[in-house]
């Protein structure tokens, strides 16, 4: 197999001198660029502080140095002729690279080089120094996203500078505000697709990810693909009174109004969904992965499923993906010591499981509130995703199934599942049904929370196996059509 990339980080984030070798390839071109001297510029993907802070408020100046250093970086990317870069929306990279058999459908790549904001406090390092620990790579982005946007242009770069061309067409989009929605970014370049009459046999972007030690009663690392998003919506609560002075009260306030309403949200969570949804695949198709007892309960969920919802909403990760949660992310009331409040306002925010509507949580809204003083508006809101094709003949599937095959041996065991965040990808889907969110990085238990959080990571050779995955699953993906269904499928 291919030890891609020796200097990983190295090449990551600037030219490596050492390329690896490509099958079938007999020579290797000697006379690829040596990386810059200038140490200073490693790692300056990281560096480079490109943070959506709100929808309205990005580090535009961080995101034109990005998209000057990635021109800086990937020569042979940015130089062949059979691929078309346009810069979108002012800061997101469309790239089309045409392919050599205009019979076969193109799919897509996704990335984002957008970051959320990180504060020093609690960091082991400046978290957009990009310093180095015991193999690992610290810094904001290092997981979400700039890993696959630098991945993806790393694997092409590398397959370029072997003359590769590929035969079956693929887009890349790197957009610029997934965390704050994608409307300046991911939205622009579907409307750009959808006029030029795009259709895509699927699409790939983050999301789930290789999980080992993660899933309970499983040793091998099991790989997530999700193949849907759980919906959202956010409800603001109002309540209006007439002011008056506190030495005269109401009965009630407009505080104690909305905090009796708030309250009932909380003590009555949505009902819990399991097996309602395509929650439950993700177990059907690791039970037999468990060891005993949990491999009889899961083989045996039609028994079981009862007991295995009620354990999973114990833990607020895996409540998750039984039902719609339930946020209350703001409260605001009153206006001085002697006044009664002429108004309060809460927002909750809702994650909705996939078998169930916006509607259909509102409704239960209403009704759990059941209190006519209480104003209940809609902010924003849209339903779970659609659910993807996961089966022996969904080609997508089949190429991530032999990439990681061929670049993740140890993997025992690749599973559809639900993404509980939101990606880019949703905007997507008016071009392809075949929509997967896999990251192809490694992630213990301690990993989870550092997405979003403190300290933020990649080992050098997690990064490595990223780009090997990018590099295989573009050649992967040439495949005209697929083989005869396996049988051992679902064994992997
Ligand atoms: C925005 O990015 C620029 C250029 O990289 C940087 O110098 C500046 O400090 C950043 N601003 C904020 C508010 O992060
Ligand atoms: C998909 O297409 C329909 C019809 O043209 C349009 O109304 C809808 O907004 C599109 N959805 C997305 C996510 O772009
Ligand atoms: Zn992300």
């Amino acid at each position: 197999s291919l030890s891609l990339v020796s200097h990983a980080l190295l090449t990551a984030f600037v030219p490596s001198p050492s390329l690896p070798p490509m099958p079938g390839t007999p020579s290797l071109p000697t006379s690829a660029s040596p990386p810059p001297s200038c140490s200073s510029n490693r790692l300056r993907a990281i560096k480079i502080p490109t943070v959506s802070f709100s929808p309205d408020e990005l580090n535009t100046t961080a995101m034109g140095e990005f998209g000057d250093y990635i021109r800086k970086v990937f020569p042979a990317v940015f130089s062949a002729k059979f691929i078309q870069h346009e810069v979108i929306g002012e800061y997101s990279h469309l790239f089309t690279v045409q392919g050599s058999n205009l019979d076969l459908q193109p799919y897509m790549l996704l990335a984002h080089l957008d970051v959320v904001p990180a504060s020093p406090e609690r960091w082991v390092v400046h978290p957009f120094s990009a310093e180095e620990l015991d193999g690992f790579i610290y810094g904001r982005g290092t997981v979400d996203n700039k890993n696959s946007a630098m991945g993806i242009l790393q694997a092409l770069e590398f397959l370029l500078r072997r003359n590769y061309r590929p035969q079956r067409s693929f887009y890349v989009g790197i957009g610029h505000d997934e965390e704050v929605s994608g409307h300046k970014g991911a939205i622009k370049m579907v409307d750009e697709l959808e006029d030029r009459g795009v259709k895509l046999s699927f699409l790939l972007d983050e999301g789930s990810v290789i999980l080992d030690g993660v899933v309970q009663g499983i040793k091998k690392p099991v790989a997530l693909i999700g193949i849907t998003e759980k919906g959202a919506m956010t409800v603001e609560l109002s309540v209006e009174q007439d002011p008056g002075h506190s030495s005269v009260p109401p009965k009630e306030t407009s505080i104690g109004i909305l905090s009796a309403a708030v309250f009932k949200l909380e003590q009555n969570p949505m009902p819990n969904r399991f097996g309602y949804g395509p929650e439950i695949m993700t177990f059907e198709h690791l039970a037999t992965e468990f060891s005993f007892p949990l491999n009889l309960i899961m083989t045996n969920l039609w028994l079981f499923s009862p007991i295995v919802s009620r354990i999973l909403q114990k833990n607020p990760t895996t409540n998750a993906i039984v039902r719609t949660t339930t946020a209350v992310t703001m409260f605001h009331a009153g206006i001085k010591s002697n006044v009664i409040p002429p108004s309060a306002k809460a927002t909750v925010n809702f994650r909705i499981h996939p078998s169930q509507t916006v509607e259909e949580v509102l409704e239960i809204v209403k009704n759990t509130i059941a209190d006519e003083r209480v104003k209940i508006e809609l902010v924003d809101a849209f339903d779970p995703l659609p659910v993807s094709p996961w089966h022996d003949q969904a080609l997508g599937v089949q190429i991530f199934r032999q990439t990681l095959l061929d670049v993740f041996p140890d993997v025992g065991s690749i599973a559809p599942g639900i993404c509980i965040g939101n990606t880019d990808s949703r905007h997507y889907r008016n071009l392809t049904d075949a929509i997967y969110r896999f990251n192809p990085v490694i992630f213990k238990q301690d990993d989870m929370p550092r997405v979003h959080g403190l300290n933020e990571r990649i080992s050098v050779k997690g990064y490595e196996k990223q780009v090997e995955f990018l590099f295989q699953l573009i050649q992967n993906s040439d495949i005209e059509k697929l083989p005869e269904p396996h049988s051992d499928f679902h064994d992997l």
